[in-house]
């Protein structure tokens, strides 16, 4: 495996998806090749599949049957996209991987560490980032900034959006433990900062 492979972590509303969008443009402008993606929804499969997890006429989803959804829109992204793309030797930027499961459907929906662990290793395969960006805000500034692009958008919005305060403060405090448990991998920024300023901290990472 050639590449490098990057992912981008935090609650809704914490500017992954901008960070991740300039930092492609600052390495394509480098020359190297780079592959964007995301989950859930980085494949055709993987969209369906992503249509169904956010969508609010999504009613009593079982907190493990919503893990497995997760785990096989991975599963199919690592297979399709990102384990042939690093083999291609690409930088692969991914908003949201595998830790995503462990803060959200472990630490928020409260599963089992050990159940979200053994999915993960099985989806991806033994696959972990080179590096992991977490972005982190304060859970009040994640609802705020995300119900307002909600509405922006025109939308309604999705079913974890429609999350209140605690679960998007666990979620965060989900991220943070294995920020620490992984510090080889994991660089937390502080992003409760205009966009530009948190790009640099990007960039240094
Ligand atoms: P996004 O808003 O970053 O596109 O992600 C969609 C939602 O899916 C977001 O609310 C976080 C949630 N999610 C999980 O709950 N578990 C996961 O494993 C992933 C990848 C995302």
């Amino acid at each position: 495996m050639g590449g490098f492979f990057v992912t981008f972590e935090g609650i809704e509303g914490c500017g992954k998806t901008t960070q991740a969008a300039r930092l492609k443009a600052t390495l394509e402008k480098q020359g190297k090749t780079v592959v964007l993606t995301r989950e859930p929804g980085g494949t055709a499969i993987g969209t369906r599949i992503r249509e169904l997890l956010l969508d609010p006429a999504t009613k009593g989803l079982a907190p493990l049957a919503e893990l497995l959804l997760y785990e096989a829109d991975r599963a199919q992204h690592v297979a399709e996209t990102i384990r042939p793309a690093l083999d291609a030797g690409k930088v692969v930027l991914c908003d949201r991987f595998s830790d995503a499961s462990t803060a959200y459907q472990g630490a928020a929906r409260g599963l089992a560490h050990e159940t979200v662990e053994a999915l993960n290793r099985i989806a991806t395969g033994g696959l972990e980032p080179h590096l992991t960006l977490l972005l982190d805000v304060p859970a009040k500034v994640s609802v705020e900034r995300a119900r307002e692009r909600a509405v922006k958008a025109g939308g309604r919005p999705d079913r974890f959006e429609r999350e209140d305060f605690p679960f998007h403060e666990a979620v965060r405090n989900g991220y943070l433990e294995i920020a620490a448990r992984c510090p080889d991998r994991f660089v937390r920024l502080d992003a409760d900062r205009a966009a530009e300023d948190v790009e640099k901290d990007v960039l240094a990472a």
